[in-house]
């Protein structure tokens, strides 16, 4: 399916609320409530972040929210509702985050996920995001995440230690 057949914007400050109940029921379910209202308002408003929505009327049927550092985009968040899945949506957000990242000049785009989260892993990998490592415990000492990259450019090159000339004394 394309990008057009799922229109994405940007969320708006109100929509905090439904994307933490989200991130609560859909994402973070058996591990606490981290990504409350305030937290995912503040993404919202972060220059470095954008968090893009998928609405059907006036319900959010799915989101992702991607904070950007120097080199690297860590895609925080994605959920569909249940309702809603496999139509699609979550390809549309993921190919919008990447190539966003890739228009921001960003080497990379990293996530986590539950190793037992087999939908994620496949819609990732779909995506071109490829498994680099186990972390065992990671979810509040209980379970594995698997960290996966979406490499978009080879790293700048790195530029040689600058020194001083030498003196020649003689
Ligand atoms: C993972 C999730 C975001 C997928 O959303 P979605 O909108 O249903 O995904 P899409 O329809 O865009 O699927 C794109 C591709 O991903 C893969 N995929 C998605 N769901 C899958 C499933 N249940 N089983 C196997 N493959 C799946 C398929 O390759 C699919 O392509 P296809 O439908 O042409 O076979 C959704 O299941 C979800 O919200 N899960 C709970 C939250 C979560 O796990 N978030 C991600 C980790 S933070």
């Amino acid at each position: 399916m394309a990008l057009r057949d799922h229109p994405l914007e940007f969320a708006r400050p109100d929509d905090a609320r439904a994307l933490a109940a989200m991130s609560r029921d859909l994402i973070e379910t058996g591990l606490g409530w981290e990504y409350r209202p305030q937290r995912i308002a503040r993404m919202i408003a972060d220059p470095d972040a954008v968090a893009l929505v998928a609405r059907e009327g006036a319900l959010v049927s799915g989101f992702a929210l991607m904070s950007f550092g120097d080199e690297r985009a860590h895609l925080a968040l994605l959920a569909v509702r249940p309702a809603h899945r496999r139509r699609g949506i979550a390809r549309s957000l993921v190919a919008w985050l990447v190539e966003s990242a890739a228009a921001a000049g960003a080497v990379s785009v990293h996530v986590e996920l539950r190793a037992g989260n087999h939908p994620a892993h496949a819609l990732y990998a779909d995506a071109g995001f490829t498994e680099t490592l186990r972390v065992p415990g990671y979810y509040r000492g209980r379970e594995t995440a698997v960290r996966m990259v979406r490499v978009l450019r080879a790293p700048g090159q790195v530029l040689p230690a600058w020194r001083p000339p030498t003196l020649d004394r003689r």
